[in-house]
């Protein structure tokens, strides 16, 4: 029997925040589906460990250790992608930051320049970027996700910055969606919900009782596995999903919804 063909076989995708998380679960659902992955984190270390565990599993995998706040670590991953690999097909922008837990009023300038900067300027920076090396690309195209999360829809019982930070992703998604349709590039969002992850662990851990409410507020009352997200984000990413572009898909086990 033929080997089954992978939704993103030959792809080279770089994947940011994938050091932890869903951007880690990404990493490995991507290479699963037979991306050729560039790894994009502050944490090296992580970087290195997960880059090792995918190599010595067969798959092409490379990091490249930077901050998305900053827009020429994002060019320097775009241009190793571009280097290492020929070309940069897709891209998963995923790397964000929950920020401090307080009532708006409350928080000061730089929590909130800390969530904007990382949630919305990191997008800005990686989408730049990214449109530019797939654009300068002879065969043209691409896909690209970017992480909202549903407190890019809604407005859950998370800090205000992130709520704000989670609906312009939203925004620049639409934007870039539209305005490059007609190089064949698309560009989508996934509304996570509640997720295992270091942001999620770190939350329940210091507010009592977080945990078993936060479940409660959707219809599967679960937290998801990291993995779940990935596979939504793959999908996006991958030509099966040809004809989205500017949606949010929600991955929220039915938050969103009631
Ligand atoms: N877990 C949930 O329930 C949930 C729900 C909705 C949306 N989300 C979103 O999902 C995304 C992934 O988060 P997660 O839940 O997987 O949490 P996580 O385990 O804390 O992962 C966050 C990732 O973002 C990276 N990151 C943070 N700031 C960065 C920066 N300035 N530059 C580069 N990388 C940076 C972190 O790596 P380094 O620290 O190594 O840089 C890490 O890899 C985020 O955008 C988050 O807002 C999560």
């Amino acid at each position: 029997m033929p080997k089954a063909q992978g939704s993103l076989d030959g792809k080279v995708a770089l994947i940011t925040g994938a050091s932890s998380g869903i951007g880690a679960a990404a990493a490995r659902v991507f290479v699963r589906e037979g991306a050729r992955v560039v790894l994009f984190a502050r944490r090296e270390a992580r970087l290195k460990e997960l880059t090792a565990e995918l190599s010595a599993s067969g798959a092409d995998a490379v990091y490249c250790a930077g901050d998305v706040q900053d827009s020429a670590d994002v060019e320097r991953a775009v241009a190793h992608a571009v280097q290492t690999y020929g070309r940069l097909d897709v891209a998963f922008n995923n790397a964000g930051t929950g920020g401090e837990l307080a009532p708006l009023h409350l928080l000061d300038d730089a929590a909130y320049d800390l969530v904007m900067d990382t949630n919305v300027r990191g997008v800005w920076n990686c989408l730049r970027h990214e449109i530019r090396a797939m654009t300068a690309a002879p065969e043209g195209g691409g896909a690209i996700v970017n992480t909202s999360s549903v407190a890019g829809l809604v407005a859950p019982s998370v800090p205000a910055p992130y709520i704000a930070a989670k609906h312009a992703v939203i925004g620049l998604t639409k934007a870039a969606a539209v305005e490059y349709a007609a190089d064949g590039i698309r560009v989508n969002a996934i509304a996570p919900g509640l997720t295992r992850s270091e942001m999620v662990e770190d939350w329940f851990a210091r507010v009592p009782g977080q945990e078993d409410r936060s479940k409660a507020s959707a219809p599967q009352n679960r937290v998801a596995a990291p993995e779940e997200v990935a596979e939504a984000a793959a999908w996006l990413c991958s030509d099966r999903s040809s004809f989205v572009t500017g949606a949010t898909l929600p991955v929220d086990g039915g938050r969103t919804t009631w």
